[in-house]
């Protein structure tokens, strides 16, 4: 599945991306994470004639804490908020919330503003924001605008975003010693997206419950309130009707644009669009030039905006051993490194690595930093045909190093992005375990045979 041909262009001025909003109307689409548009873009259940990449916006990234309310700009990542010290002290359901979304490489490129404009009823920040009494920031050609998160979900993929308008951010109260908060959810797997979901929080006085806010995820059109002061018991009418699913055999982890049909996220149309006559037949985009480091190495070629990154990596520079399985970000084949963290290299485009360093497969056999992981993957067959590999072991290589004290537990849900379809499971866990468990030993979480040496 690849996408149809489209324009690509990186601004780094909020004034650009308006006036080529308004230029370009329902023909162009915002690009944040990329971790839901370049999904129905692959799928072909939108072709916008331009892609607006707002990731050079500066000011959209970042998170402070100002007048008792936390900011978290749109840019900032679902990583970012997992690993935050400012979010755990002020703001602690989203730090329970934030592992429950899909898995590590799509949470390093995803973003709060992404989520919040798409506005998935089963994601977790809508509901999150909504049990928090959020405030979604809006910007646009006629200034900014504050949203409440609750008036902002308004019905599926249906925000309260106007044409020609962006998410810059969203802030909510920081928490005090009064606050309470629990979030949970169902969903089939780890990481897969929730069947339901539950986010509450309450105000204490003493022991006693002074407000409680209960939030639903999963369950209606948008994220469903159950109880909140001046609505007690009720809910909104008309926003608990139930959600498409997408087809259970897909696990459902299938892109949230196929759960639904295509969704614009930005005010238009919720309908598969292509309301221009620009087809791959007929239009062939502008050639960016593309400066990048592949394993060390730099390259410089011209490519298609609509190339997917893990494709220039295996047509145009030969590397075959990153896959491509699903090219929608489930199946984890075509991991590979962007600047020290994985990604999906089918839901990144190659333009968009312009000036980053990659690392692919290729890159981790020559200077040997997971020699002792790759050993246990042999030690434990821990592959067979090998289709999954390259994916797998890019992913372990990060677990081994952002969570050196894994448990099997963590380790299993960690690597529940990455489908294996002839080994199993088992061997491949107990390979990540068994190098946790040496590196742990030496006490460097480094490989064991660097401590060797
Ligand atoms: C396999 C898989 C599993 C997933 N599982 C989950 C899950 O369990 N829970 C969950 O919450 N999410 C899940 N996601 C979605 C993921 O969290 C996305 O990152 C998120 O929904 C969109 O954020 P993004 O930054 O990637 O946005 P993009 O994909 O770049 O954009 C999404 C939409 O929002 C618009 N948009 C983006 N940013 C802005 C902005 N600032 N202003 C206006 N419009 C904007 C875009 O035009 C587009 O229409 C999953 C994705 C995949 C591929
Ligand atoms: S996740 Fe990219 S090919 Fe499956
Ligand atoms: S080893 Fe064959 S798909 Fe995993």
């Amino acid at each position: 599945m690849k996408s149809a041909a489209f324009d690509y262009v990186k601004p780094d001025s909020i004034e650009e991306v308006f006036s080529l909003l308004r230029q370009y109307g329902d023909d162009a689409r915002i690009l944040a994470g990329g971790q839901t548009l370049l999904a129905t873009l692959n799928m072909r259940l939108s072709e916008p004639q331009l892609v607006i990449d707002i990731t050079g916006l500066k000011a959209l990234r970042g998170m402070r804490v100002q007048d008792e309310r936390l900011h978290i700009g749109a840019l900032v990542t679902h990583t970012e908020i997992e690993n935050s010290p400012l979010v755990a002290q002020h703001a602690p359901m989203l730090s329970q919330a934030a592992p429950h979304i899909a898995h590590r490489a799509i949470r390093n490129s995803g973003t709060w503003g992404g989520s919040l404009a798409y506005g998935d009823p089963a994601a977790e920040w809508p509901c999150c924001l909504c049990a928090l009494d959020g405030t979604v920031h809006l910007q646009g050609p006629d200034g900014a605008r504050r949203v409440s998160a609750t008036d902002f979900f308004q019905d599926l993929y249906t925000t309260a975003l106007e044409p020609g308008e962006i998410v810059t951010g969203a802030d909510l109260p920081v928490s005090t010693a009064a606050d309470w908060y629990g979030f949970d959810e169902l969903a089939r797997r780890h990481g897969d997206y929730a069947v339901a979901g539950l986010a509450v929080a309450a105000r204490f006085k003493g022991t006693v419950a002074q407000k409680v806010n209960l939030c639903f995820l999963g369950i209606g059109a948008v994220p469903v309130r159950a109880w909140h002061r001046g609505n007690r018991g009720g809910l909104p009418e008309g926003r608990a009707r139930p959600v498409a699913r997408s087809d259970p055999r897909a696990g459902d982890q299938a892109a949230p644009g196929h759960r639904a049909g295509a969704s614009t996220a930005d005010g238009g149309a919720r309908q598969p669009q292509c309301n221009h006559s620009l087809t791959p037949e007929t239009h062939m985009a502008e050639l960016h030039s593309l400066q990048i480091e592949v394993n060390g190495q730099k390259q410089q070629r011209s490519v298609q905006p609509r190339q997917h990154l893990v494709d220039f990596i295996r047509n145009d520079l030969g590397l075959k051993g990153s896959h491509l399985g699903c090219e929608h970000g489930v199946c984890g084949a075509c991991t590979v490194e962007l600047d020290g963290h994985i990604v999906r290299g089918c839901l990144t485009l190659a333009v968009q690595a312009q000036g980053c360093k990659v690392r692919t497969i290729e890159g981790l056999s020559e200077d040997g930093d997971v020699r002792d992981l790759q050993e246990a993957f042999i030690r434990h067959n821990a592959l067979q045909c090998g289709f999954c590999t390259p994916g797998m072991v890019m992913a372990a290589k990060e677990l081994l190093q952002a969570r050196p004290d894994a448990t099997r537990t963590e380790v299993r849900e960690w690597m529940s992005g990455n489908y294996c379809r002839c080994t199993g499971y088992h061997a491949i866990v107990d390979a990540i375990c068994e190098t946790l468990a040496a590196r742990a030993q030496k006490g460097t979480g480094q490989p064991t045979d660097q401590v060797n040496a």
